[in-house]
This record gives C-alpha cells, sequence and structure tokens, in this order.
C-alpha cells in the first residue's frame, strides 16, 4: 500500500491529507509545510502523521509518492524535484505557470516512468458525470452554447488572478463534457482591488463544432454562484453546485423551427416540457480523486486526469491571460488536443 506525502498543509491540503487518513489503501502519511502553526494542527487532529518543514525530507524517506497543495508558483519546481526522486506525483490545480513547465513535467514523467495527475476535482464530481452522460447520450441533442458563473467574496491571492484560481473548475469541466476545448478564447477583465492580479473576468469560448461558450468568474461579487447552464437541441441543463437538493435539473424545453413554405410564412413553436433533476450518486468527489490517485499508484495506470489533462487547461489560461492583457483580441489555439480515452467506466451508477 502506498505512502503517500503531503506538501502544503493550507487551506486545501488538510481536504487531501483528511481523504488519505480515510483510505484504507494509503499505508502512511508524512505531510510538509513551511508553516509551523500549519503542522501543528495536522499533529493535533492526527497524531500519528509525521509532519516535517522539509521537502528534503519528503523525498529522502521512502514514500511512494506525493501530494502537492502549494501555490501555484511553486508547483513545478517541487513537482520536478519529486519527479527526479522517483515518486508518484499529484499536483493541484492550476497544473503549472505556464504549458512549457506541463510539458516538461509530462515528459519527464513518461521517461522516468512515474504517475502524474493534476487535481480537477469537478472531474470526479457526481453531477458533473451525469452531465457528461446526458451530452454523451445526446439527451440534450446538438449543445448550442453554454454559460458559467463562478463568482463570489474573496478569497484575494497574492500570486494568481482569478482566472488562474477558478476558471481551471469550469475549462477541466468542459474538456470532460466535450471531449475537446475551444479552438478561440477572448476575455475582459479588470483588477479593482490589488493592482495587476485581475479579480474580475468575462471569458468568451469558440467551439470546432460551433458550439460557444461564456465563463464569468469574478472574486468581487455579493453572493456565491456556482452555476452553469447547458442549452442543446432537444432538452437544456442547469447545473447549480451551491444547490444541495437539485444540483443538476433538465428541462425538456427547445423551440421547432420549421422552414417556410411560402415567402413571408415562418413558424417557430416553443416547447416547454417536463424539468427532472436526476438522482446523484453522493460520494465525495475528492473521496474518488485520491482513490483515484492511490489506485493509479497501486496499478501503473493513467489517472482520470493526467498530465495532458492538466496541459489542455493551462494552454487556454495562458491564451485568456494575453487576450486579457491585449484588450479582448481574440486568441486562436490551433487544433485542439484530443482528450485520451478515460481508463474505465467512471459513470455515476
Ligand atoms: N481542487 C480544488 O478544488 C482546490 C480548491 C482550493 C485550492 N486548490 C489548490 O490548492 C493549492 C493550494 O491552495 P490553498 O488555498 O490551500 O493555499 P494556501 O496558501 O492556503 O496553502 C498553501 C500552503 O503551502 C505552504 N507552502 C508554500 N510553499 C511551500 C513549500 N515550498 N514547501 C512546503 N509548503 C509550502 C504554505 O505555507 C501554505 O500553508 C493551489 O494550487 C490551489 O489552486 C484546489
Amino acid at each position: 500500500m502506498p505512502k503517500v506525502g503531503v506538501v502544503g498543509c493550507g487551506y486545501w491540503g488538510p481536504n487531501l491529507i483528511r481523504n488519505l487518513a480515510e483510505n484504507r489503501n494509503c499505508s502512511q502519511i508524512v505531510c510538509c509545510d513551511l508553516r509551523p502553526e500549519n503542522l501543528e494542527r495536522i499533529s493535533s487532529r492526527y497524531p500519528a502523521v509525521h509532519v516535517t518543514p522539509e521537502f528534503e525530507e519528503i523525498l529522502g524517506i521512502g514514500l511512494d509518492a506525493v501530494m502537492i497543495a502549494t501555490p501555484l508558483s511553486t508547483h513545478y519546481g517541487l513537482a520536478r524535484r519529486a519527479l527526479e526522486a522517483d515518486l508518484d506525483v499529484f499536483v493541484e490545480k492550476p497544473f503549472t505557470a505556464s504549458s512549457m513547465e506541463a510539458m516538461d513535467l509530462i515528459d519527464l514523467a513518461r521517461r522516468r516512468k512515474r504517475v502524474l495527475m493534476v487535481g480537477h476535482t469537478f472531474e470526479y464530481s457526481p453531477p458533473v458525470i451525469k452531465i457528461r452522460d446526458l451530452i454523451e447520450s445526446k439527451e440534450l441533442g446538438t449543445v448550442f452554447y453554454l454559460s458559467s458563473t463562478r463568482v463570489n467574496l474573496g478569497l484575494h491571492q497574492k500570486d494568481v488572478s482569478v482566472v488562474w484560481d477558478l476558471a481551471p473548475h469550469d475549462l477541466s469541466m468542459i474538456n470532460f463534457w466535450f471531449g475537446t476545448g475551444p479552438t478561440a478564447v477572448s476575455a475582459l477583465g479588470r483588477d479593482f482591488v490589488q493592482p495587476g492580479i485581475p479579480d474580475v473576468a468575462f471569458i468568451s469560448l469558440t467551439f470546432g463544432s460551433g458550439m460557444i461558450g461564456h465563463i464569468q468568474v469574478s472574486w468581487l461579487s455579493p453572493s456565491k454562484l456556482r452555476r452553469t447552464t447547458i442549452v442543446g437541441s432537444r432538452k437544456m441543463v442547469i447545473y447549480d453546485d451551491t444547490d444541495h437538493l437539485e444540483r443538476v435539473k433538465v428541462f425538456d424545453k427547445g423551440v421547432n423551427f420549421r422552414d417556410p413554405e411560402t415567402f413571408g410564412e415562418y413558424q417557430l413553436s416553443y416547447r416547454t416540457g417536463d424539468i427532472v433533476s436526476p438522482k446523484l450518486d453522493t460520494t465525495e468527489p475528492l473521496q474518488a480523486e485520491v482513490s483515484d490517485f492511490l489506485e493509479s499508484i497501486r496499478t501503473r495506470r493513467r489517472p482520470k486526469c493526467d498530465g495532458e489533462s492538466g496541459l489542455r487547461v493551462i494552454r487556454v489560461l495562458e491564451a485568456v491571460e494575453r487576450s486579457l492583457h491585449e484588450g479582448g483580441r481574440i486568441i486562436e489555439l490551433g487544433p485542439p488536443l484530443e482528450v485520451a480515452a478515460t481508463p474505465r467506466d467512471d459513470r455515476a451508477p
């Protein structure tokens, strides 16, 4: 059974530690953080867990793998050193600060035959998996557009913009749902609070299929919204991650258009049918994510969110950032990287 180190015990790291501690397939946990007060908090909650402020110790005490939950600027350096020490590596989202760094880690992991996984937690979330099923089974018909709102008040970060903090969630879900990312993006944003660090952004996406998309991310909004609308030719979906009773609603609504038989006469009819809230699995996404990492370590298979999946998101984030700096110019992404087939059936029951 794998022995796993967790680096970064701030806000998010303790969630990884809790899920490792509750997983029977992890035999030992070692935690690392630069701040003694964070290590003390872990020690008082998990007395059996060894803690250290030294990353070198994590590399040299016979662990199998490391999970990195530190600020973005440190992801590449820490992940590289762990891969060089022949550890399997999980890196929180966003994977790296550039696609060059992402490609280097992917290459190194391949050469060292190491598992490399990225923390795209939403891809393990039952409502997100349900929506993927609705899209794949064509229940929605042809998807025309999607619109996502991911806003709240704070927390302003020191080293990343709101785009790099929040948009990875939407971009990884889009890759997962449609098997491909956008071919072009444009974005408008502003740094209203901290100079040089945008806290509001409106991102437009164009896809090869003709679908269009929009993502709004903000740390400067009065209430927390996590809401995605997907409109297809047959049905429409609203996914509200803050609605604990009905996270996904499928609307049997649409518009039928018939070509006019004579000039000047055209017919539109609006269809409004049932609204269905599908039953969803209750598994905690992070539990499924941690299990996938442990299982990938054990069986040497690719995790669902591998390095390539992290890279696809970083490429779009870079293009969005370029567009932000160039006043909303449309940035072409070139041919989309196709998403590799998921190595197993992970649909919600
Ligand atoms: N998957 C998700 O849904 C999700 C949610 C929140 C955050 N995250 C990601 O998790 C990562 C951490 O975010 P956070 O909000 O916990 O940040 P945070 O600032 O609260 O915690 C980061 C911790 O890393 C420690 N640290 C920094 N450099 C270190 C080093 N070299 N060695 C050891 N420890 C070091 C800091 O002392 C701090 O305690 C980010 O990449 C973030 O995007 C993911």
